[in-house]
């Protein structure tokens, strides 16, 4: 059974592409139903429309209030039918109301090791303090930011000469990997939240979600 998702964007959409590819494989337990943009000019929305993927661009700052650019985000997913959200690059903070109409059927992408490095400035921030390892982070959605039970981890190794932008890279690339693996495992069922905790259904698939990409070649 394929699980009707929508994905929630600001900008670029690259996270957003790599999962739309995804759920183009056979299959793949997610379809893609609608992506939606607070930001009118998202790069992310063209890619989406080329897909064939249905789009709407909800501009929040036409709205009074948060509660009310919510509500017709989540008109617009429930038109849909959408039983689950990715949010990929989305960059508006949700209300606890939101985030509890939807509890442990959004997930959010962050690039770091959560609990380490949540909010903003990641990299920059992870090269200045000398950290040697960072990576990637794919979480349940909580109120607060870059907070819930987490769903899977990729590291990837800081190397001497990074600047926050070929770190940045690096980890994207490994975002791209981790996402669709991500999804894949919520939209199947494979995983559930026990005590704000993720309990994964068997212990094959519990090894599956961290991973450590070559430290140099390709993936740099
Ligand atoms: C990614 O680094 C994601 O982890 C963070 O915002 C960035 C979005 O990039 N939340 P893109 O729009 O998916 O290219």
């Amino acid at each position: 059974m394929s699980r009707k998702t929508g994905i929630l964007i600001s900008g670029r959409g690259s996270n957003m592409s790599a999962l739309i590819e995804a759920a183009k494989g056979p299959g793949y337990p997610a379809e893609i139903a609608v992506v939606i943009s607070n930001n009118l000019d998202a790069e992310g929305l063209k890619y989406a429309e080329e897909a064939g993927i249905a789009t709407a661009a909800i501009d929040h700052r036409a709205h009074d209030s948060r509660e009310a650019f919510e509500h017709v985000v989540d008109a617009e997913l429930r038109e849909h039918n959408v039983e689950l959200v990715c949010l990929a690059g989305f960059m508006r903070l949700l209300t606890a109301e939101f985030v509890d109409g939807w509890r442990d059927r959004i997930i959010n992408i962050h690039p770091s090791l959560l609990p380490a490095y949540p909010g903003v400035s990641i990299h920059e921030r992870v090269v200045n303090d000398g950290v040697r390892i960072s990576g990637c982070t794919v979480h349940f959605v909580r109120a607060e930011m870059d907070m819930g039970p987490i769903i899977a981890q990729a590291a990837v190794p800081v190397l001497p000469d990074d600047t926050a932008d070929t770190l940045a890279q690096r980890v994207l690339t490994s975002e791209h990997r981790l996402y669709p693996q991500a999804l894949r495992l919520v939209a199947d069922g494979r995983v559930r939240v026990v005590h704000e905790r993720v309990v994964f259904a068997d212990p094959e698939t519990e090894s599956a979600p961290l991973y450590v990409p070559a430290l140099r070649g390709n993936t740099r």
